[in-house]
């Protein structure tokens, strides 16, 4: 996905520093080649030699090494990658960026530089919250600095809130959707995948077959054609692809709840099996086996995810492709379902028995538009991804 990218990689010093190290190591997994530079105070949080080891390249620490400046100075340093990524960016680092100092190696590298910088801030609630931050953030964005996160949650600190480093995963996602090249390149599509588990009990749950394996193959195409993928997906048997900002969810209503707040998007592809219900009386504890006769399960409907979305308003995407898994009359059932839940397109499939489409590694599909269909020939789900993220990608250009 990165092969033959650099990324500058400038780690501050913060509790999450130790989250660089996990970045590194997704960076090299996706191709990308990693310049590090730690501050000072990252130091007291990451050795250099653990961020050296993974990065497989000499960390940069100081200004006035008199070798590097003469290997190559921090003007250079800083525009040989083609992206620069500050993570964490603590509020001193945002302050100093923000205020054009040029203090030590990094703070140095982010004033000389011409190549466009992402920052992952990360610090106390507090902090962040602080008019002075929230200045500096307006300042920098109005500099052309992109931001990813920070994300709310328990802080190390003990305090709750926003300011929680976004995780490495999510940081490789926006990396991504900023260097890889392709038609949909800028584009957000959210892709649901996976089945959706929904409790009887603490321990018990009703599930069905989907594998997950077409909504991840569908997600890695569309990041293979540029796109910045949210991937929200169910308790699924296939891992799911690199480079996405990864949701996972066990119950359909918090897979809509979680597509929800990805929105807005370009595109979003419903390919997971959605349960049209859920267990109304599921048990708060384990329903034990007694004397008195079986239990009895009450059954309420699940959000229509696909339906929800496909609503006509200003957060509807331009595209919204379903799926139809049917088992009898294919066509007919796909089409009516296309009029019904509003969406675009239809990815209509027979996964009848004998068929060995569910949970197997090929599908054939039928693609219903507005404009009519179209049968595709038998083929691997990695192929029916590639040619529908190429239709996607088509119908957004
Ligand atoms: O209604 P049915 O489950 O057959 O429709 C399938 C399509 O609707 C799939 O794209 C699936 O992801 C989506 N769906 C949904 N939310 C539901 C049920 C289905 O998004 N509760």
């Amino acid at each position: 996905m990165l092969h033959g990218k650099r990324i500058l990689l400038i780690i501050g010093g913060g509790i999450a520093a130790y989250k660089s190290l996990l970045l590194i190591r997704l960076l090299r997994g996706a191709g990308a080649a990693v310049t590090p530079v730690m501050t000072r105070a990252a130091g007291e949080f990451v050795t250099p030699l653990s961020v050296a080891a993974l990065a497989g390249e000499k960390v940069y620490d100081a200004l006035f090494d008199l070798t590097d400046e003469a290997e190559m100075g921090h003007i250079q340093l800083s525009r040989v990658a083609d992206l620069i990524v500050v993570a964490p960016a603590t509020a001193n680092l945002m302050a100093q960026a923000a205020t054009g100092q040029a203090r030590d190696l990094a703070t140095t590298l982010l004033l000389a530089t011409d190549t466009p910088v992402l920052m992952a801030p990360a610090m106390n609630v507090r902090m962040w919250q602080h008019p002075a931050t929230q200045r500096n953030l307006a300042t920098l964005r109005a500099d052309g600095v992109d931001f990813v996160g920070p994300d709310d949650g328990d802080m190390a600190c003990g305090e709750f809130g926003p300011g929680r480093l976004a995780e490495p995963e999510d940081i490789l996602a926006a990396i991504t959707a900023r260097l890889a090249d392709g038609p949909l390149r800028g584009r957000h599509v959210i892709v649901t995948s996976g089945p959706t588990h929904e409790p009887i009990d603490p321990v018990r749950y009703i599930a069905n077959r989907s594998s997950g394996a077409q909504g991840t193959a569908i997600a890695r195409a569309l990041v293979g054609l540029g796109a910045r993928v949210t991937f929200v997906t169910g308790p699924a048997d296939v891992p799911p692809p690199d480079s996405v900002a990864l949701v996972r969810v066990q119950t359909a209503r918090q897979m809509h709840d979680a597509v929800m707040q990805a929105l807005p998007a370009d595109a979003c592809v419903m390919a997971a099996a959605v349960a049209d219900w859920h267990v109304a009386n599921a048990g708060t504890q384990k329903i034990k086996k007694t004397k008195d006769g079986l239990p009895t399960l009450a059954f309420a409907e699940n959000p229509d995810i696909l339906a929800a979305v496909s609503v006509q308003g200003p957060q509807r995407p331009r595209l919204v492709v379903g799926f139809a898994a049917e088992t009898q009359d294919v066509l007919a059932n796909a089409t009516a379902k296309r009029a019904r839940k509003g969406c675009d397109w239809i990815v209509a499939n027979d996964v009848s028995d004998g068929t060995g489409i569910m949970g197997g590694t090929e599908n054939a599909v039928t693609l219903i538009t507005e404009t009519g269909t179209e049968a595709w020939p038998r083929m691997d789900k990695a192929a029916v991804a590639r040619r529908l993220a190429q239709k996607l990608a088509g119908a957004l250009a």
